[in-house]
């Protein structure tokens, strides 16, 4: 018995990292996955975004568990891509039960000196980005009569400011203006939502020259040790940084039934960082 045997679930951005955890775990617990990612790079981002090759690969260790997954190049930008590749989701399984929206970017420039595409960019994926998955896919949900759960994953930028991610910070601060709202509107449907918030991940989007120099300042040419050393004094458990499956047990928790009264929430994986 998995704790999500027979259910359906949409993840965005699931070609790689934290995406693609939650997409094995689910799968391992019993759920189809319908999975996007834009497997294209994305403008005014300094780390490369994920490929068909990442998708692929997701695809490969999804059907390894014995699931199914129906997977779709789609860019959270794009509200009918993200509505086709749902629908064909429910067309191939027949149901829709969790959607997590998790797709995401980070770039970072000084508040006052960031360009204007910089900023647009990153409120239209990470904000608007997230709003359009769950128009997209969560009438669904509504239309099956059964209930279900939307996870939205947010930042530990809402509860702590760092410097140069004004622009992130608010994108993921909005994204819990959304959850609360949503939460409301659907409970009736015995539907929840509710936010995540990861400290740092070892993912691509961490794991690259731009956040070393960004948590390493003082440094010329900081290496990935410079950086852990950096990520770690923010924490207050000893530990360095959570890895893409410590975000999964936090997902899994909300979206099985061990999170049936669980709405309008906001889930911090911090390491105590905020304290
Ligand atoms: N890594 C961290 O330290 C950290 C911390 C807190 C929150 N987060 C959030 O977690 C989520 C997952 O990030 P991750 O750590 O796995 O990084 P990641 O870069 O490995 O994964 C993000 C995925 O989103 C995809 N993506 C980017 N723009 C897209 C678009 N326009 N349309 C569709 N897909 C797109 C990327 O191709 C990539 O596969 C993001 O929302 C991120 O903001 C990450």
């Amino acid at each position: 018995m998995g704790a999500l045997d027979g259910k359906v679930a949409f993840i965005t951005g699931a070609a790689r990292g934290q995406g693609r955890s939650h997409a094995i775990r689910f799968a391992a617990e019993g759920a189809d996955i319908i999975a996007i990612d834009v497997c294209a790079q994305v403008k005014t981002v300094d780390y490369p975004t994920a490929t068909t090759d990442d998708l692929d690969e997701t695809v490969r260790r999804v059907r390894a568990t014995g699931r199914r997954i129906l997977a779709a190049e789609a860019d959270v930008r794009d509200y009918d891509a993200l509505k086709q590749a749902v629908d064909a989701g429910l067309a191939e399984f027949g149901r829709l039960d969790i959607v997590v929206a998790n797709a995401g970017i980070s770039t970072t420039a000084p508040t006052l000196e960031m360009s204007d595409e910089m900023w647009t960019t990153m409120i239209d994926v990470n904000l608007t980005g997230q709003w359009r998955t769950l128009k997209a896919a969560v009438p669904h949900i509504i239309a099956g009569g059964r209930g279900g759960s939307v996870v939205i994953i947010s930042s530990l930028a809402v509860q702590m400011a760092n410097a140069n991610l004004a622009h992130y910070s608010a994108a993921k601060s909005g994204l819990v203006g959304l959850m609360r709202v949503l939460a409301k509107e659907l409970a009736p449907h015995n539907i929840r939502v509710n936010t995540v918030h990861p400290t740092t991940v070892a993912t691509d989007m961490v794991l690259n020259d731009v956040t070393y120099r960004l948590f390493r300042p003082d440094l010329e040419a900081p290496t990935r040790a410079d950086f852990e050393k950096a990520a770690s004094a923010v924490n207050a458990l000893p530990m360095t940084m959570t890895e893409p499956e410590d975000i999964t047990e936090a997902v899994l928790y909300l979206v099985a039934d061990s999170g049936r009264y669980v709405t309008g929430t906001q889930h911090i994986i911090d390491a105590g960082g905020r304290l």
